[in-house]
């Protein structure tokens, strides 16, 4: 079972991803946990402060050390072995590799989510490690990266997603897209299904799809596409 627990200012955003979709679904299974905890919670002035201005000044808030020193104590007291993942644009850029590398590695992880100007650097040396960023953008806190992160490892656990569907065959799992579905109606705005996927040839299917994952990947992400060698039965396929 692996446990998920994101400490954050707006704990409500996290409780409310939990509750739906696969992810409720793999809680309700015993495959995963999950809770958020309020680092405002652990602040002790009586305002409740949990940012201060910046040493040397300049605009914007830091996120103090205490409270949040005294919400990751807390977690990894209830999940010892736990990995502390901080959120930030400095990290290290999130992947489907790493998603698999995470949902094999570990217990659990604790996500420190912060907001205003970031948090105090004493805590990212003394505490955090790892920090990982979901792309080359700021946003206003790190809650949406720790619910981008945790939904996409959440979903590699074995039982979490239906047993029909595999993550196995995601994009990106071998730096391929994914091939091109249909479903029902055969024909939809005078566009038919391929007609190989109505055959019922299973061989003649897997290559059709083949081509469908290689053309795709080509056209929507050369820069996956020159990554990889093509092997023996690509190059036949895409011959063809
Ligand atoms: N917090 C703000 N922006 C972020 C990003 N791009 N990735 C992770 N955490 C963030």
């Amino acid at each position: 079972m692996m446990d998920f627990t994101v400490l954050t200012l707006f704990p409500e955003l996290i409780d409310a991803f939990f509750e739906h979709g696969m992810i409720s679904r793999g809680i309700e299974k015993k495959l995963i946990t999950g809770s958020s905890i309020n680092i405002r919670d652990f602040s002790t002035d009586r305002h409740k402060t949990v940012d201060d201005r910046p040493y040397g000044g300049g605009s914007g808030m830091v996120m103090k050390p205490e409270p949040l020193q005294a919400a990751v104590l807390y977690a990894k007291k209830k999940m010892p072995e736990s990995k502390v993942v901080l959120m930030t644009p400095q990290g290290t850029r999130f992947s489907q590799a790493k998603a698999w590398e995470l949902s094999c590695a570990n217990e659990g992880l604790i996500f420190i989510c912060g907001r205003y100007e970031g948090i105090d650097e004493r805590i990212t040396s003394c505490l955090v490690d790892e920090e990982i960023s979901i792309g080359d953008y700021v946003m206003t806190g790190g809650e949406l990266a720790s619910m981008v992160i945790i939904d996409s490892i959440a979903r590699l656990i074995p039982g979490v997603l239906g047993s029909c569907e595999s993550p196995k065959s995601d994009s990106f799992s071998d730096d391929r897209l994914e091939y091109a579905q249909y479903t029902r109606p055969e024909e939809f705005e005078g566009l038919p299904v391929p007609e190989v996927l109505l055959s019922g040839n299973h061989e003649k299917i897997r290559q059709w799809r083949k081509r469908s994952s290689l053309q795709r990947t080509f056209l929507k992400r050369p820069d996956l596409f020159r990554k990889n060698k093509l092997n023996l039965e690509e190059k036949k396929i895409l011959m063809q």
